[in-house]
């Protein structure tokens, strides 16, 4: 139901550089490049340590898939260093130049989509669909920051009445560290890095404990795309890493996507530490909830709620998490979602057809499990899946709750909640689900016009899905991120983004 033979490819058809993949030959060939694109996965950090190796296991089996060295503080103040010394150099460096070769790291990553996706698989537990999105998403975060950054960081003549010749200008504003989760770890930790380097800032990014291979591939892209050795540092390391990087008084800014949680922690670190003031972009989680009519067309609904809270195994910071049915369509639209999701085949997800792969540890899988047993002795579990007994599978659960604030936790997997609401409580409920605080992705389904055009105008979250689903928006055309516990903004892949990066000068000069 999610990849039908023709979606599996879709994604990169609609690349930018027009990659086609149309057919069941491209798909064949696709999979012999990834056959024979399989290597050995190192990642160890840009500054030498004394830090012993390990292996990086597999969420779908657990087989080793790489060796991975991490950092420690010792070399985080190293690389720190390096990175400041080497900023003036990139800073200078013009920025047709800068875009250039993050353009180029574009292109090199859709060539080498043979040696990243099984590594997304492998190490991401990401399935072929997943996987070529995400590749693609990538690729596009590279080129559109490197068009923004050719229109936004050169000097501007400014009009006006005061006779004299004013300027203002736009350059890097030093060190920034780049902090990311697993979920997406190739778009989101080459978008943040792409988006700081081309601005003119030197970089020392910090990816996920779970996916530093991946990130230490893109970074190797990245070197051999143009980027100095010393312009981009890389941390692999788990949260201690990231949080030494931000404490350093040396940091410019910092640009995180993960929790709430940390983002907070974040925050008050970066406030209680010496140095200058540091901007924090922070992109974070939701409790994303979807509303349903009694004028919405179900058979659409059931797709897209599928699309939205079970794809990627529910590990979008975008996905569905409560679904709100109005009275009168909820018990023929539960039937028919729980029909549809019997069909999903949970398991390995390199094999085509499969639509949920693991999630992404076993401390994952465990949090999940112990939430669903809660849930399950509230009553509340409606139906259950089935999932391999081996790895760290979830199988996707659908949980009905009594009302909105029933759900006041992001749960970061394949459970879906419902509940229901009566046609007079339209706008309480669209109050309630504002109430938490989050405000990432919103749905809506309705074939009501005034209510489509109340809700646009309302703007309960950053991103608002209309009679569609709720995840993978794209680079450009549906800039993304959110509000208040979601995040600060400005939204990845929009026009504004590159704007937090840089740091800005007016010059006047008396002609
Ligand atoms: P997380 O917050 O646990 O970790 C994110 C990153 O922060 C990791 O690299 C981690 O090592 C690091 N970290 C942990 N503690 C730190 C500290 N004290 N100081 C500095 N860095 C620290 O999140 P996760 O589990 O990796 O990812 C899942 C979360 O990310 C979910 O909440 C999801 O909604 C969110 N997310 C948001 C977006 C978005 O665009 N809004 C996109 C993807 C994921
Ligand atoms: N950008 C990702 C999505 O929209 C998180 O699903």
């Amino acid at each position: 139901r999610l990849a039908k033979p023709s979606q599996i490819y879709a994604p990169l058809r609609a690349n930018s550089q027009g990659v086609e993949f149309g057919d069941r030959r491209a798909l064949a060939a696709l999979l012999e490049e990834m056959d024979a694109a399989r290597e050995p996965s190192e990642a160890e950090p840009s500054a030498a340590t004394k830090s012993a190796p390990r292996d990086a296991a597999s969420p779908i089996d657990g087989a080793r898939v790489g060796r991975v060295i991490e950092a420690d503080a010792d070399n985080v103040r190293t690389m720190m260093a390096a990175a400041s010394a080497a900023f003036p150099r990139w800073n200078a460096t013009p920025v047709a130049t800068r875009a250039q070769i993050v353009e180029s790291a574009a292109g090199l990553l859709e060539a080498r989509r043979g040696a990243f996706i099984p590594l997304l698989q492998s190490e991401g537990g990401k399935t072929l669909d997943d996987a070529l999105a995400e590749l693609r998403e990538a690729a596009d975060m590279c080129r559109y920051y490197a068009g923004q950054a050719r229109a936004i960081c050169c000097e501007h003549r400014l009009p006006g009445p005061t006779g004299e010749d004013n300027r203002l200008r736009y350059d890097g504003r030093g060190v920034f560290v780049c902090i990311s989760p697993w979920n997406f770890p190739l778009a989101i930790f080459l978008g943040q890095v792409a988006a700081a380097l081309v601005a003119g800032n030197a970089v020392v990014a910090k990816p996920a404990e779970q996916t530093p291979l991946i990130a230490a591939k893109a970074v190797a892209l990245l070197h051999e795309a143009g980027v100095p050795r010393d312009v981009l540092q890389f941390a692999p390391g788990a949260g201690d890493v990231g949080a030494a990087l931000v404490a350093d008084s040396r940091v410019a800014g910092v640009v995180f996507t993960g929790s709430a949680e940390v983002a907070q922690k974040i925050n008050r670190s970066l406030a209680a530490r010496e140095g200058a003031i540091a901007p924090l972009i922070a992109e974070t989680g939701g409790i994303n909830a979807m509303i349903v009519d009694s004028t919405a067309l179900i058979e659409q609904v059931v797709d897209d709620v599928l699309a939205s809270a079970f794809r990627s195994a529910g590990q979008r910071c975008s996905a569905l998490r409560l679904l709100c049915l109005q009275e009168d369509i909820a018990a023929g639209a539960i039937e028919t979602l729980i029909g549809a999701t019997k069909e999903l085949r949970i398991g390995d997800p390199r094999e085509l057809g499969v639509h949920v792969g693991p999630v992404i540890d076993d401390e994952a899988k465990q949090r999940l499990d112990a939430y669903i047993a809660e849930q399950k002795s509230l009553g509340r579990v409606i139906y259950e899946g089935e999932a391999p007994t081996s790895g760290t599978y979830v199988a996707p659960h659908i949980i009905r709750l009594g009302r909105v604030s029933d759900l006041r936790q992001e749960v970061f997997g394949p459970a879906l909640h419902v509940t229901s609401w009566r046609a007079e409580e339209f706008d309480a409920l669209l109050r309630e689900v504002e109430a938490s605080g989050f405000g990432l992705t919103f749905g809506l389904q309705t074939r009501i016009e005034e209510r489509i055009r109340f809700v646009a105008a309302r703007g309960p979250a950053g991103n608002v899905y209309v009679n569609r689903n709720m995840i993978g928006a794209v680079v450009g055309s549906q800039p993304f991120g959110g509000f208040g516990l979601s995040g600060t903004g400005p939204k990845a892949g929009g026009p504004d983004y590159l704007r937090r990066f840089v740091r800005e000068t007016t010059v006047t000069i008396n002609v």
